[in-house]
């Protein structure tokens, strides 16, 4: 299931992670989503599913949002960061970097992909319900701030045959 794109998409390049994308990613984690990694966190994440880190650029090729996504269990994914630099957001990247994800996930042969999200972010609450996200979890205290999380989840469903 593809959300609509908005009418005059951003020149954004799609592409996988690369290292010299870390002080740019983490630069985003920081500022989006509040949080601090080591920078070879994105490195090994990178290594165990190139194509489940998507990164999108601005045509000077600087990353400005991302989406990493993980395999934990049988053949589902994990979106364990998704963000989208602040100056850059409400363009569509978002919506990009979720379609070409799912996309991946479905060529795979992936039946679920799962996600958690802080209860107070609407705007991503939102964003993952359009895409028929649903809750399916709540999550006590899940972040170290104490705060409350939802876990969502897709399932993906083959399309009919014929
Ligand atoms: C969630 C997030 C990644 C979405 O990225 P984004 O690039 O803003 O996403 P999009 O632009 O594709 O879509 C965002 C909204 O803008 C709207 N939009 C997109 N292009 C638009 C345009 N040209 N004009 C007006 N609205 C537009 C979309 O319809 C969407 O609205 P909806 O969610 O109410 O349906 C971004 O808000 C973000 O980085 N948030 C902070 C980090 C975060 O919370 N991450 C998720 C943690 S679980």
């Amino acid at each position: 299931m593809s959300a609509s794109l908005p009418p005059n998409p951003p020149p954004v390049t799609l592409r996988a992670f690369r290292p010299s994308d870390v002080p740019f990613v983490s630069g985003i984690v920081a500022e989006a989503l509040h949080e601090h990694y080591e920078p070879s966190l994105y490195q090994s994440l990178s290594v165990e599913w190139n194509d489940g880190f998507l990164v999108a650029s601005d045509p000077h090729d600087v990353p400005i949002g991302f989406l990493l996504g993980v395999t934990q269990v049988d053949r589902e994914a994990r979106v364990l960061m998704f963000a989208v630099e602040r100056n850059h957001r409400t363009l569509g990247v978002g919506t990009l970097l979720m379609d070409a994800f799912l996309e991946r996930c479905r060529v795979r042969g992936f039946r679920r992909v799962t996600l958690e999200v802080r209860v107070s972010n609407a705007t991503a609450i939102r964003f993952y319900t359009r895409y028929r996200f649903s809750v399916t979890d709540l999550l006590r205290s899940y972040y170290s701030d104490g705060e409350n999380g939802y876990q969502m989840a897709l399932d993906l469903v083959a399309p009919a045959a014929g």
